[in-house]
């Protein structure tokens, strides 16, 4: 009897399957939709851990001469969308349609589930609202002196570590910057990594950036199927990482004077988190500690690994492009020349047209993210062809238009040019999305420019950048294939070389 309850149990899980993938290899082909080929298990999603997704994007954006291309994520339709007009349509004029991410982290662990990159509505609504006010223009501007003591420090490090003969990689030194400017502008916390490569903040951001087949796993099922996530356990970041980040926080709350302490939220991140606290708390809304925890660690995640790896791009294209470095020197001190004191201040640094071109291209040929992850809320029509169900997940293929040739000729050439104002104006709109668009689009773009801006500058008028012998050219330095973010899954060096 045991055994034939067993049997017939098999039997209706094998048939459940294969009439799922039945359904599932006819939906798009019903529709007329170009698609994917289709994995009972995996749906189109047999690339991860294989080839990095920006690069699985970009190679369908070349393949597909189409505006939108049919997939499925494991078990949900999704539809890799090409076309600007539609990811206009998308990410900004029916955004309400569209507030969602398929990503999550699920339910059961709170930490990596309540925070603004990971939860829906309604808690997404209410804290983007709270937390806009963290970067404005003028608390940005208040921190100009701990951006310039940073990059005083990173230039500091660089000479002392090329004077010792230290073969200096991009990425750590990038994200030792990265993190300070982060931990002590938004928690107060002192941090000394961009002197000595280490520190507690530090050590926790080194080990978010492991990727171990485990942590590659953890992350594609939290991407691309998070229903995974409550029934294997799986976290936006490393446990013990959130464990030790939990208590550093309490500990900075209670030096501040605890939860109860009236603040005006205005000083910095924790400041601001703290107030939407006590605001929520009047509006008899109970803003639990976890929420506010899992907000400060995401900001330090979106802050830290973003910048250093655009910055490792940036400082790796400029070694093998001794012009651009000498167009943008001759810019910086020809505009420093006509200052009244001797320090850029961030407005001076935002109006350099060839200066900021750079920065653009880097995001063009690298965009982090390089995809824009979206959720049907309900039935969607896309054009005159082709209507979602409610639950489709859409991809915005940010890679792919980025690297279209016809978008962006030679798309595989770091061109700055392309985004002086004379040509940046030529530039389809929607078709250049490094930091995302529309109400859920990145809440660090100031920030993370602020930060790009005043490396770049103190880089490349401090050194000249050279190739290292035998070091690959940029094309060909390979794409991160655990993790999902667009990274460089190797080492990559440059000497710096001082300029006198
Ligand atoms: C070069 C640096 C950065 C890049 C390229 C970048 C890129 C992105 C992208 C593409 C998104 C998704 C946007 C969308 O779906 O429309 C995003 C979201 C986000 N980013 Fe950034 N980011 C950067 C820096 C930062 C910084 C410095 C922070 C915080 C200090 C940050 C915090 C966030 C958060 C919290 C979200 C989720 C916003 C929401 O869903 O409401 N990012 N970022």
């Amino acid at each position: 009897m045991f055994l034939e309850i067993i049997l017939a149990l098999i039997t209706i899980g094998v048939s459940w399957v294969l009439l799922k993938w039945r359904y599932m290899k006819t939906f798009w082909r019903k529709k007329g939709i170009p698609h994917l080929p289709v994995h009972p298990l995996f749906g189109s999603m047999t690339f991860l851990q294989k080839i990095n997704p920006n690069i699985w994007l970009k190679d369908i954006y070349l393949e597909y001469s189409s505006p939108y291309v049919g997939v499925w994520s494991f078990w949900r339709p999704g539809l890799i969308v090409n076309c600007p007009n539609i990811t206009r349509n998308i990410v900004v004029k029916d955004a309400d349609v569209f507030r969602n991410r398929l990503l999550g982290t699920g339910t059961k662990d709170e930490l990596s589930c309540l925070n603004l990159f990971t939860v829906n509505d309604p808690l997404w609504t209410s804290l983007r609202r709270r937390l806009t006010a963290v970067f404005t223009a003028s608390k940005l501007r208040g921190w100009q002196e701990l951006f310039r003591s940073k990059t005083s420090d990173l230039i500091h490090r660089i000479k002392t570590d090329s004077e010792n003969g230290v073969i200096i990689n991009l990425r750590p030194l990038f994200a030792d910057y990265s993190t300070d400017i982060i931990g002590e502008s938004s928690f107060g916390i002192k941090c000394e990594s961009t002197r000595t490569g280490t520190g507690h903040l530090r050590e926790m951001t080194k080990d978010f950036e492991k990727y171990s087949t485990y942590r590659g796993i953890e992350w594609s099922s939290i991407f691309f199927v998070p229903e995974m996530a409550d029934i294997f356990g799986f976290t936006f970041w490393p446990k013990h990482t959130m464990a030790y980040f939990s208590k550093v926080f309490k500990m900075i709350v209670q030096e501040r004077g605890g939860y109860d302490k009236e603040t005006d939220g205005k000083k910095d991140l924790l400041d601001a988190l703290l107030k939407m606290r006590q605001d929520a708390l009047k509006d008899n809304q109970n803003m639990e500690e976890v929420i506010l925890i899992s907000n400060a660690l995401i900001f330090l995640q979106g802050g830290y690994d973003t910048t250093s790896a655009t910055l490792t791009y940036l400082t790796y294209e400029l070694a093998y492009h001794p012009e651009v470095q000498q167009r943008l020197y001759e810019e910086i001190v020809e505009a420093r020349s006509n200052l009244e004191t001797d320090e850029f201040d961030a407005n001076d640094l935002a109006e350099l047209p060839y200066f900021n071109a750079v920065l653009k291209e880097t995001m063009r040929k690298y965009p982090i993210m390089g995809w824009l992850d979206r959720l049907a809320l309900k039935d969607y029509r896309i054009d005159e062809k082709l209507t979602v169900p409610a639950g489709t997940v859409v991809f915005i293929n940010v890679n792919g238009m980025h690297h279209d040739p016809k978008l962006f000729p030679d798309p595989n050439e770091f061109r700055p040019e392309r985004f002086l104002p004379e040509n940046e104006k030529n530039i389809i709109p929607y078709t250049y999305l490094p930091f995302g668009d529309g109400p859920r689009s990145c809440i660090g773009k100031r920030f993370a420019q602020f930060s790009l801006r005043f490396a770049l500058a103190a880089i490349s008028t401090n050194f000249i950048i050279k190739p290292l012998k035998d070091s690959p050219v940029p094309n060909d330095v390979p794409v991160e294939t655990k993790g999902l973010f667009y990274l460089p899954s190797i080492d990559v060096s440059v000497e710096f070389v001082p300029r006198n």
